[in-house]
């Protein structure tokens, strides 16, 4: 194996984006080196690289979501050996504002981190999974004491499967990647109805995932909210907003009950918000490395793959580009201009080109 490799390099903030040789780490003690096969674009990477957010070390590599084949191991691992195909999330560290990503060819993850992929996925499907899934499941079942969360018992923990029957959900942004898997997460434990918005185009692959309900996103906030409402019969106890700008925060928070759950994805002010209200704000947090998320992330990822194979949660739909990490500029371009819908980008890091 070549000590060197390709990785996209942002020097500076701001960027941008710097096609480089750069050395093949070793992996720590705790750590697998994964040969990335795919990875996918996600909407921080254009903030951080177009608008300066979270970064501030530098030089970096970006990038939130892989999937490749372990190359060797540190030597505490036990869990994992050579040749095992795996998930992986790259992360960010919010005590040094450090990026650890995935926009490369290979890459050190710690354990935390990766689950084994399961045999009906392909590599491109894998990589769309990790932060989407994470940032869906966190705010809504991490138990950890202090966690910004609903702190509902998980499908995949002892009594969970089903055990919101009968109560209704709200999830804004049903077709974004994040609320394809809410809507799953919600069908697994038993939410109905299920309500969404979404372009109407999406609602048939929306039903497949198990929303029972999608309303146009297009519709004023006041009516989206009341249109859930009607859904549900009354205020709903537990809004997912995963698009979290202003007209889907003013509709979630209408439609949250007095003392509901009303998780967002972004931390921007919520109109009409009251500061008496005894509504539970929770600011979904999505990554598994972060320590408040580990011992919930751990839960999952060993309930995960068997999910996966038995297609209880499916990845996102994807969409190839070509050129390897050459591709990624383009794909950044069409997230932050809103000109992807329902599917997620992806690139194969191999692919790269000389
Ligand atoms: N806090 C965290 O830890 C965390 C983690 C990950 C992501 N995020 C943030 O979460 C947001 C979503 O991320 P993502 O990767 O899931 O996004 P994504 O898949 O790129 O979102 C694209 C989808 O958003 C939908 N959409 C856009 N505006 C909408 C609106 N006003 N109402 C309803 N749907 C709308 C579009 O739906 P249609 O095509 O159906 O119109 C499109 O399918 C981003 O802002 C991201 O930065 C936060």
């Amino acid at each position: 194996m070549s000590s060197q490799q390709k990785a996209l390099v942002v020097e500076t903030k701001l960027g941008p984006h710097v096609l480089k040789n750069v050395d093949v780490p070793k992996p720590g003690a705790d750590e697998v080196l994964v040969r990335i096969e795919a990875t996918a674009l996600n909407p921080a990477d254009w903030k951080i690289l177009y608008i300066g957010m979270l970064v501030d070390k530098f030089p970096t590599t970006l990038g939130f979501d892989a999937a490749g084949v372990v190359v060797e191991v540190g030597e505490g691992v036990k869990d994992y050996a050579v040749g095992d195909k795996v998930i992986a999330q790259g992360w960010y560290d919010p005590v040094d504002h450090s990026m650890h990503g995935t926009f490369q060819q290979f890459m050190a993850f710690p354990v935390d981190s990766v689950v084994k992929m399961s045999s009906n996925l392909s590599f491109e499907e894998a990589a769309t999974i990790p932060s989407g899934l994470a940032t869906a499941v966190f705010p809504v079942y991490n138990q950890a004491e202090g966690a910004p969360s609903a702190k509902l018992i998980a499908p995949w923990e002892e009594g969970g499967l089903g055990k919101y029957a009968n109560k209704p959900i709200f999830i804004l942004g049903g077709s974004s990647s994040i609320g394809q898997f809410m809507i799953q997460l919600a069908r697994l434990s038993g939410f109905a109805p299920i309500i969404t918005t979404a372009s109407l185009h999406n609602s048939d692959l929306l039903k497949s995932f198990g929303a029972t309900h999608v309303i146009d996103r297009t519709l004023s906030p006041e009516t989206v909210a009341q249109q859930a409402r009607e859904i549900a019969g009354g205020l709903i106890d537990l809004v997912y907003d995963a698009i979290s700008v202003t007209d889907t925060l003013a509709a979630g928070y209408q439609a949250t009950s007095p003392q509901g759950d009303f998780v967002v994805v972004l931390p921007e002010p919520i109109p009409g918000a009251d500061a008496n209200s005894q509504k539970k704000v929770h600011l979904a947090h999505g990554l598994f490395h972060t320590p408040i998320n580990r011992a919930s992330g751990k839960n999952l990822l060993a309930k995960l793959p068997e999910l996966l194979e038995k297609g209880d949660i499916k990845p996102n739909r994807y969409e190839l580009l070509p050129g390897g990490l050459r591709g990624v500029d383009a794909g950044l371009l069409r997230l932050r201009n809103n000109q992807v819908s329902a599917v997620k980008l992806v690139v194969r890091p191999q692919d790269t080109s000389a």
